[in-house]
């Protein structure tokens, strides 16, 4: 199996490694496809989540968005620098399977969008597959131009960091 962290930093194949590891903890007996996210912090360290589905289906939470809640519960939405997402299919023996990277849904690319003009700084979106085969990388302004954001209602958003 190719392995495409080995074109990533240290730091970039730690935060995949990271994601990987939260996917083995999505609740998703529904969809059987278990996501998790990884977040870089300022200080260097990672905060994660993984998808989290309900029986009534339309209440699931997608694993970008709980890893970027719970940032936010502890006070730390602005200190996000990176976020890696990996995905895939669960397979009966229980692990995840897929070549295809996943991409943040629309709803997660709104809150990642939130985080990034609240913390001023560029938010850079590593996006893996389950088999480690593919990494690509992306920015927010790439995956949602135009955004609606803090702006449009009046709040000062911090675009220093923007790329
Ligand atoms: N999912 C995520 O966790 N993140 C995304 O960006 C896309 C989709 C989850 C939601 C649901 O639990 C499962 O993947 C299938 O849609």
């Amino acid at each position: 199996m190719r392995d495409a962290t080995q074109g990533l930093t240290a730091a970039e194949a730690a935060l995949v490694a990271a994601a990987r590891e939260a996917m083995r903890h999505a609740h998703a007996p529904y969809s059987r496809f278990a996501v998790g996210a990884a977040l870089r912090m300022t200080d260097g360290s990672i905060l994660t989540g993984s998808n989290f589905e309900n029986a009534s289906y339309g209440l699931s939470l997608c694993a970008e968005t709980v890893a970027i809640a719970a940032a936010n519960a502890q006070g730390r939405l602005t200190e996000i620098t990176a976020i890696a997402i990996m995905g895939g299919a669960m397979t009966a023996s229980g692990d995840v399977a897929g070549d295809a990277v996943i991409m943040p849904c629309g709803r997660c690319r709104q809150i990642i969008n939130e985080a990034q003009d609240m913390g001023g700084r560029a938010i850079t979106i590593l996006c893996a597959s389950a088999d480690g085969s593919a990494v690509t990388h992306h920015s927010i302004d790439e995956l949602l131009p135009h955004a609606f954001g803090p702006a449009n209602l009046g709040l000062a958003a911090r675009k220093e960091g923007r790329s």
